[in-house]
């Protein structure tokens, strides 16, 4: 393996770190940009030892000049309660954002790569989904400054390498947890978790017979890694866990493996809570010979005991 230099965007986060931690390990040099808007220096205090790493305090809707070898951009807040706190900053930051760290890419001829998202989709019209569907986005609802966002950076990604050349990448990834996600991100597996462990009711809507699929994270960084060095493949492409869980399954499970006492709390369902997500994985599977290692019990015990260690810091 050759010694890279590589910058990653967005490292102090949930993803972002646990990439610098597999970067880190292969032997290279890495760069952590981030502007701690969601981010947490304690994700990555493990490596600020380490010569081969830097972490920089930087808003990449502010352009940056770096000499570097790959870009893995991940820097854009991921969850509802985080990318609706600001929509404009949002938004800014996956155009504004992306066009800086193309811009980079295109003076040091760098390979970037763009942590899109399955919300590309929007409220999908075709289950599972494929690479080739091309979504059904709300424009001007309270989603569209993260949904919007990512479609306009993936059609600069395509711009950029249509017109200047630019080696680039992208990857749409589905619902992922693990450790460092951040304990106010408001999604369901963190959510679950952290009612569970203070014995909190879990509220499900509905019956909880609407399915959802977890990826764990080990399982993203593998793919992002194999995604950046593959040849001859830009991309798009889904990332995800295609193994489906019932939302009642998923509460379940979390206080079976707490010991919980809490209890299971029904409301209505909400009008717009899809029934199903579920990512068509086959072409991760064929042109990165990739498939999804960890099982949800697995990466459950790995990231309920993250969350007890959270907790007890704070109490
Ligand atoms: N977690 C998921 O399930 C998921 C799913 C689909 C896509 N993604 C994408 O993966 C990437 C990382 O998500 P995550 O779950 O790790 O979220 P996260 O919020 O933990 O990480 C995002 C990081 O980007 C930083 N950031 C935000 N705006 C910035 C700016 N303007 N300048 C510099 N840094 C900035 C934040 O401080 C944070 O450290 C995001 O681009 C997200 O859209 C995540």
């Amino acid at each position: 393996m050759t010694q890279k230099r590589i910058l990653v965007t967005g490292g102090a986060g949930f993803i972002g770190s646990h990439l610098c931690d597999r970067l880190i390990a292969d032997g290279h040099d890495v760069i952590a940009l981030d502007n701690f808007f969601t981010g947490d220096k304690r994700n990555v205090i493990h490596l600020m030892d380490n010569h081969h790493f830097e972490l920089v305090r930087h808003d990449i809707t502010e352009p940056v000049m770096l000499e570097v070898d790959q870009i893995y951009h991940f820097a854009c807040p991921a969850s509802p309660v985080h990318y609706q706190y600001n929509p404009v900053k949002t938004i800014k930051t996956s155009v504004m954002g992306t066009i800086n760290m193309l811009g980079l890419a295109k003076r040091v001829r760098a390979r970037v790569m763009l942590a899109s998202t399955s919300e590309v989709y929007g409220d999908p019209k075709e289950h599972p989904q494929t690479e080739s569907y091309w979504g059904n986005v709300n424009p001007i609802g309270e989603r569209s400054c993260y949904d919007e966002g990512k479609r306009v950076a993936e059609t600069l990604m395509m711009d950029y390498h249509r017109q200047n050349k630019v080696d680039v990448k992208i990857i749409r990834i589905f619902n992922t947890y693990g450790p460092r996600m951040a304990v106010n991100d408001g999604r369901v597996v963190s959510n679950f978790i952290i009612q569970a462990l203070q014995n909190q009711d879990i509220t499900i809507y509905g019956e909880g017979s609407q399915t959802r699929s977890f990826q764990y994270i080990d399982d993203l960084v593998e793919a992002s890694v194999k995604m950046m060095n593959t040849e001859n493949f830009i991309g798009p492409v889904n990332i995800g866990n295609p193994v489906e869980f019932t939302i009642l399954e998923l509460a379940e499970r979390v206080i079976a493996q707490t010991g919980s006492a809490s209890k299971i709390v029904k409301k209505p369902l909400p009008k717009d809570d899809p029934t199903q997500r579920k990512p068509d994985i086959s072409m991760a599977s064929r042109r990165l010979d990739w498939e999804p290692q960890v099982r949800l019990e697995d990466g459950l015990v790995k990231t309920i005991s993250y969350f007890e260690e959270v907790l007890k810091r704070r109490n």
